[in-house]
């Protein structure tokens, strides 16, 4: 490792999940059985990841974690929030993702992670509610209650470091109101005033995790950090923010195809994306306002990458639709089917038809752990704001103002290796190995 400047990764990193389902439990368990040895992280670029350093004579191909200085999976101490109660071994159970031979091992571990009473508001999540609720306060008086969760946890465990990551439900569409979500006096009138219109749960504990000086990570597609006052906040409190919503399945496949189609210049006419699954996400998005903030992540990837004002007659038509469907025999073992109508030589049509059978928490559990421990080396190496090298690991890429994000798997690839090359003192380069 060549000198930087990044703090080391010294004593205990807290993780804490809001929400207790399946990718946070998956998550949990995976890195448990790996720091066993019972179980490979497969999928985490942070723990098997290898990459090129340098170029010509002195290039040379080494693991990520031999590069830059990351937490190792010994250190990582989970804890959370949820509206139930189980404790992570009974809610991974109930998940019903992984086989029981693959719990059991972990068990005591898992039991002694119970959640903390959660902030949640039915009227964002009205097809899910629990009794484990906090309660007795406005958005600004629940807010402190997160704060203190995080320091209990932070002192219970002896944590050096809390990151704190949104894995909950996704919650009801909301816009942009920038006479609320303007800058940080108005964010903060708004919860003082107990404003549940445009403060989401999900932008409380945003705000409590950047106060308690923890990165904050939103693995699903709500509103939350993307509004200047967040913005403002992980400026001026000096942390990293990233997100949103995890690109695991559909939409990695669509932004590895979408780039083919582009480059080689075939025009698209349409592209049709259905989803079933039937786990509890898939309840939640049953609701038409909560699958609204999905639809709406969803269907940006390929507005960008088939840039209609680049090639207006291959994509100026292109219509695009996606729906999810709630099915409940599928569990967590979704399918994905696109049917994408492209047109080619002399305006000949032509049908490309992808049909994933894929499993949601095992696809999204390895980009949680990267995130998890990507999001603490920022912090240590003095990072903050919007990680755009992280764009990698989201259906809708943050990016900071001004800026075009950029959704094409591979290009976002080389963003994240080129960020590790500089973060570990070597140069950037056009990634053409
Ligand atoms: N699995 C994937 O591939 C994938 C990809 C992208 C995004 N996501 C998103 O990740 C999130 C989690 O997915 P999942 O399959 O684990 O869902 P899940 O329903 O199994 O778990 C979510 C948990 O969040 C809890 N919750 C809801 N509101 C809460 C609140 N305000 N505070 C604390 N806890 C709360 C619920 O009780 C539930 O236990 C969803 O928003 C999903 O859309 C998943």
């Amino acid at each position: 490792m060549r000198n930087n400047n990044i703090k080391p990764a010294n004593g205990k990193l807290g993780v804490m999940c809001i929400g207790l389902g399946a990718v946070a439990t998956t998550t949990i368990i995976g890195t448990f059985m790996a720091r066993k040895g019972l179980a490979r992280p497969i999928g985490s670029f942070a723990c098997e990841g290898v990459m090129r350093l340098g170029k010509d004579r002195e290039k040379c191909y080494k693991e990520v974690k031999d590069i830059i200085p990351l937490a190792g999976l010994d250190d990582v101490v989970f804890g959370a929030w949820d509206i139930y109660d189980d404790n992570a071994y009974d809610a991974a159970i109930k998940a019903n993702v992984l086989k029981k031979e693959d719990i059991e091992p972990v068990k005591d571990e898992l039991c002694a992670i119970r959640p903390y009473k959660a902030l949640f508001d039915k009227s964002y999540a009205s097809n899910i509610d629990g009794p484990n609720v906090k309660t007795g306060g406005n958005r600004w008086e629940l807010t402190e209650q997160l704060r203190e969760d995080i320091r209990c946890f932070k002192a219970e465990h002896g944590c050096e470091r809390v990151i704190v990551i949104w894995i909950a439900s996704t919650e009801k569409f909301i816009s942009r109101n920038d006479k609320v979500h303007g800058n940080i006096v108005s964010l903060e009138a708004a919860m003082k005033a107990d404003d549940t219109t445009n403060i989401a749960p999900s932008m409380c504990y945003a705000y409590a995790a950047m106060r308690e000086g923890c990165p904050f990570v939103m693995g699903a597609p709500n509103l939350c950090i993307d509004i200047p006052a967040m913005r403002e906040l992980a400026e001026k409190t000096r942390i990293p923010i990233m997100g949103k919503d995890l690109k695991s399945g559909q939409t990695m496949m669509k932004t590895v195809l979408a780039p083919a189609l582009f480059t080689r210049q075939l025009g698209v006419r349409g592209w049709f994306s259905t989803n079933i699954l039937g786990n509890r996400d898939g309840v939640v998005l049953d609701n038409p306002e909560n699958f609204e903030t999905k639809r709406a992540s969803k269907t940006s990837a390929l507005d960008n990458i088939l840039d209609s004002t680049v090639y207006p007659g291959l994509y100026g038509d292109m219509y695009h639709k996606v729906c999810i469907n709630y099915y409940p025999p599928r569990g967590d073992e979704k399918e994905s089917w696109d049917n994408i109508d492209i047109f080619g030589w002399m305006g000949y049509p032509m049908t490309i038809k992808v049909n994933f059978l894929c499993r949601d928490s095992i696809l999204a559990a390895p980009l949680v752990l990267d995130l998890i421990l990507l999001g603490d080396l920022s912090l240590r190496a003095g990072e903050y704001g919007i990680q755009d090298f992280l764009s990698f690991y989201f259906k809708v890429p943050d990016h900071k103002d001004g800026d075009k994000p950029i959704h094409d798997l591979f290009k976002q690839f080389a963003m994240l290796k080129n960020k590790i090359r500089l973060l570990a003192g070597y140069e950037a380069d056009q990634e053409l190995d």
